[in-house]
């Protein structure tokens, strides 16, 4: 065996102009990734230069993915540019592999200056499919905007990137690797890593497991049916769910991480894990779940498929939050939602006299409320959640939640929804997404939305549809300013509140890899009438939005590709 210093390299590139990160990373076709010379590599140094060196020197950096196609190539290629870069230590998941939340799990235990997470989330994968880069921070939480236009703008004047070509890592192995360089930054120092260990020793801190072990075991036992839709999740569903809580091993599908996610998009939706509603529908499981690719999304059903909206998801787990030990220990300082989330949390905030934000869209803008003590439980209408315990949403951990509130109240999700609505009234929400739109007409639109509802005149306007009169109480584009560092970020939504409470936003996504994507929200209270069909409630808003909109006679479309 060789063993001199491996050599460092110092290689000649030339900048792209289109590495800005989206709303959660750099996500990009596998195709580009392939074939545009050191597309990877510009921007895998990109972030490292955007890390003072000394930094750098000094810590540890964590690496992991979802497990999707490329996403080897690029831990090779992650690897050997972090050594000649003078990282002190990797921190890498077994096979390459880590969920988002446990990233965000494993960058705080071992005190790491931040990780790279290799996903495009729920986008799909394979050859053909898309492939992400993400950079997490100090917190285990998502880049803020000042670090990515930092390494945007190093992206765009790149010259050159350190890597290490001959060093070649063993990602089957746990424990240490080292490696001497011929540098002054040496020895580099690589730790495979079983964040499936880290992760679940995190959630037994959270949850009572022997409540829980009893609920989905005990006597009276549950049954429940988990869904990791091929994605890096499943290790972990088995670990925690079948191994340590004595689920069934057939309670949890599709736990076999692949490169494509079996060819499906890993998106839990009505659309997209519609397999798991149609097997829950006839009444076989009493829960059900399912993920996304990198596990922090999640999906939650009762019995015969019962969907239970992300944003409904959020209150009950706000409204139960005090059956969770970790919050009976650490107190609950304060709940969130994104802007287009349904106002259901608010009303539990309102009861609770617990503070409420409202936030933009990304779960950058939480971790900066938790790091200041603010804020302990937050979501997302977008499938999202989790608690203060790390900086990203949390999918499994919703689970448990859940299956907590579910063990405590000794009822069903069918139950604990109704006396929610029962108690607060029902935020009947859906979304439509029109995916792949041309991304001229989409701007077009929302400029002329915007236009439209800027008109002082547009405040008290009426929109009738058969019996229903909505008028405009309020219109604006949304902005945020931070609480804790005051930033201010502008342009995160239009929207359109009437005087009963309904809204109707509009947004483009920004997390698509092909032409733009509209997300329409629409959402409406009643405090009576709870138990309605969503779609047929929404129905005169949604009729309302595409005439402020004009948005199928402008693309071409008769619907949206997904309604949530
Ligand atoms: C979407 C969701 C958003 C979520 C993000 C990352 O972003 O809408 O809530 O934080 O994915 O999972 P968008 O494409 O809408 O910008
Ligand atoms: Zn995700």
């Amino acid at each position: 065996m060789d063993n001199s210093p491996l050599r460092v390299l110092t290689v000649p590139t030339s900048p792209y102009s289109d590495q800005k990160p989206g709303s959660n990373g750099l996500r990009r076709k596998v195709h580009v990734f392939q074939s545009r010379k050191n597309y990877l590599h510009n921007f895998i140094q990109s972030i490292f230069s955007s890390i003072d060196l000394r930094d750098r020197q000094g810590s540890a950096l964590v690496v992991g993915g979802d497990g999707r196609f490329f996403n080897q190539t690029a831990i090779e290629v992650i690897v050997q540019m972090a050594a000649a870069n003078g990282v002190g230590r990797l921190i890498v998941g077994h096979h390459g592999l880590m969920s988002t939340p446990a990233c965000s799990c494993v960058i705080r235990k071992f005190k790491a200056i931040g990780g790279i997470i290799l996903t495009a989330s729920h986008n799909p994968a394979g050859p053909d499919g898309d492939f992400g880069i993400k950079f997490n921070t100090a917190n285990g939480g998502p880049a803020n905007d000042g670090i990515t236009n930092k390494i945007f703008q190093l992206s765009r004047t790149i010259e050159e990137f350190a890597i290490c070509p001959g060093l070649r890592l063993d990602l089957t192995t746990l424990g240490k690797q080292t490696f001497d360089l011929e540098n002054k930054f040496k020895p580099f120092i690589v730790e495979i890593v079983d964040a499936v260990e880290s992760y679940a020793n995190l959630m037994r801190n959270i949850f009572d497991f022997a409540t829980l072990k009893e609920l989905l075991s005990g006597e009276n036992h549950i049954k429940i049916r988990l869904d990791a839709m091929h994605g890096v999740v499943g290790p972990y569903v088995k670990r925690i769910l079948c191994d340590e809580l004595g689920c069934p091993d057939n309670c949890a599908v599709n736990c076999v991480p692949m490169e494509d996610f079996g060819g499906h998009r890993p998106d839990p939706n009505l659309i997209y894990a519609a397999d798991l509603i149609d097997i829950m529908r006839d009444g076989a499981y009493d829960f059900g779940a399912a993920f996304d690719s990198d596990g922090d999304r999640n999906m939650i059903l009762g019995k015969h498929g019962l969907f239970v909206t992300p944003s409904d998801s959020l209150a009950v787990i706000a409204d139960n939050i005090f059956c969770i030990p970790y919050f009976q220990h650490s107190g609950v300082r304060g709940l969130a939602r994104s802007m287009p989330t349904s106002a259901a949390l608010d009303r539990v905030a309102k009861a609770t006299k617990i503070e409420l934000y409202e936030t933009p869209t990304g779960w950058k803008f939480f971790g900066n409320l938790m790091d200041a003590g603010l804020l302990s439980l937050c979501g997302e209408e977008s499938f999202g959640t989790s608690g203060d315990h790390i900086r990203e949403k949390d999918g499994l951990w919703a689970v448990l939640a859940w299956l907590t509130i579910m063990a405590s109240r000794r009822q069903s999700v069918e139950e604990i929804l109704q006396y929610h609505w029962l108690k607060y009234g029902r935020n009947y929400f859906t979304r439509y997404d029109y995916e792949n739109i041309d991304i001229d007409a989409a701007c077009e639109m929302m400029e002329d939305v915007e236009l439209m509802i800027a008109d002082k005149n547009f405040v008290r306007q009426r929109f009738a549809v058969e019996d229903k009169i909505y008028q405009v109480e309020k219109a604006d584009n949304f902005e945020y300013t931070d609480p804790v560092d005051s930033s201010i970020t502008r342009n995160q939504g239009l929207r359109i509140i009437f005087s009963d409470g309904s809204r109707i936003i509009y947004r483009l996504g920004g997390t698509s890899s092909d032409g733009a994507t509209v997300r329409i929200y629409l959402e409406t209270y009643d405090k009576e009438a709870i138990f309605q069909e969503t779609q047929v409630v929404l129905a005169p808003l949604a009729t309302i939005a595409l005439k402020i909109s004009q948005l199928h006679h402008r693309t071409g479309r008769t619907g949206p590709s997904v309604i949530t």
